[in-house]
């Protein structure tokens, strides 16, 4: 078999991935029952893997191009058409550059991964359940480094008030028994040094409902000035959301999702005031619907996914933070994320986005259903909003 052909197979088996890893995204995108959304991934991982496979087999050992029976091209075509999207989808990666309202970021990595009381990391951090286990401590893993950052952004229409205003955002923690409250105490630990003025938490708290006797030594004693804020998510929905909104709320955190929230300026209470929404679509609820609120209110939307960015741009949201993507949880050398479960595949993967006139923060989150992280650390984040004084677009 030539070099050349085994060349052209990799290169359509890469392509392929790509077609079956769009799907995926798209499919886990969807309102759907957890069953059809694993059912989807297990079916991607064994077309992807017999691929290759089925090629060289059709192909038996010709050189290219090959005279082989029409419903051949089917898979070939599939895989060029993926190969052109890796393509595409690597060039945009690399194109990104954070928008002009991006003022500063410093960030700093929090190993935690230290022997605390004689207990070494791997038994504080890692859990007991075996195959998690088993991924949590692969070689190079970055689930047990974290990123704490502070970043500002320069808004137009942020009023005067509110110059200066700090939000703390975190995502996606996935409680399940893989990773031990510990590792989730010291994150918020984290997150309560940062001080902010309001707290927010976008969704996917649970894997395993058992897990949520975790909320009050975690995210439940977390506090903003103004107050702490939350959403759920599509892995929340899949479980007894019911339970996990009410205790929540049972440790003083704000449900988005019932109603947008007014703040008032304490000390410009005739100011304009900020307006803060969720939104839990397509899993539950609907949109927030913003016809009682003042006209100029600075609106903040928190909503589980990225997906939602069209409603928030046409109901004038000016920030909007999201998680549910991950940032990927594995993004390669030069591909960058392949997984994002979104409409919009890897494009709103993680990072901030300006869509006049919405600035948009996607997590990288926490944790996730799998402990593996490779440069795609999970992140605690500190917004910093200012006055723009000049047009950012
Ligand atoms: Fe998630």
């Amino acid at each position: 078999m030539s070099i050349s052909l085994l060349t052209i197979v990799f290169l359509l088996s890469a392509g392929f991935a790509k077609v079956m890893a769009m799907f995926v995204n798209w499919v886990c995108a969807q309102k759907l029952a957890r069953k059809y959304v694993a059912a989807d991934k297990s079916l991607n991982l064994l077309l992807i893997t017999a691929y290759p496979i089925l090629l060289l087999y059709g192909l038996g050992g010709k050189e290219w191009p090959p005279s082989i029976a029409p419903v051949w091209w089917i898979p070939i075509l599939m895989g060029a058409i993926g190969f052109t999207a890796l393509v595409g989808a690597t060039i945009r990666h690399w194109s990104y550059r954070p928008p002009l309202c991006e003022v500063s970021v410093v960030s700093q990595i929090i190993d935690l991964r230290a022997t605390v009381d004689g207990v070494c990391w791997q038994d504080r951090l890692v859990g007991s359940r075996s195959r998690m286990r088993r991924v949590a401590l692969l070689p190079g893993n970055e689930q047990f480094t974290i990123e704490v950052s502070t970043k500002t952004y320069a808004l137009p229409n942020l009023p005067s008030c509110w110059d200066g205003i700090t939000l703390v955002h975190l995502s996606d923690c996935h409680f399940h028994s893989g990773v031990t409250r510990a590792y989730f105490e010291a994150v918020c630990d984290q997150a309560a040094a940062l001080n902010p003025d309001l707290m927010i938490f976008s969704g996917d708290l649970l894997d395993d409902q058992q897990r949520l006797e975790w909320l009050p030594q975690t995210l439940g004693r977390l506090r903003g000035k103004l107050g702490q804020f939350f959403v759920l998510g599509n892995h929340d929905w899949y479980l007894d959301h019911a339970s996990t909104r009410q205790e929540f709320v049972r440790l003083g955190w704000t449900d988005l999702c019932q109603h947008p929230v007014t703040i008032a300026h304490a000390a410009h209470p005739d100011s304009t005031p900020l307006v803060l929404c969720g939104d839990e679509t397509p899993w539950m609820g609907a949109s927030a619907d913003l016809s009682g609120i003042p006209f100029d209110a600075f609106r903040i939307l928190i909503s589980h996914t990225p997906d939602n960015i069209r409603w928030a741009r046409e109901n004038d949201i000016r920030l909007m933070l999201a998680g549910h993507t991950h940032g990927g949880q594995i993004q390669l050398p030069i591909l960058g994320p392949i997984y994002s479960p979104s409409r919009f595949g890897c494009r709103f993967a993680s990072g901030v986005f300006w869509l006049d006139p919405t600035l948009m923060y996607v997590s990288r989150g926490i944790s996730g259903k799998e402990p593996i992280r490779y440069n795609c650390r999970p992140e605690v984040t500190r917004l910093v909003l200012r006055q723009s004084v000049t047009d950012i677009n």
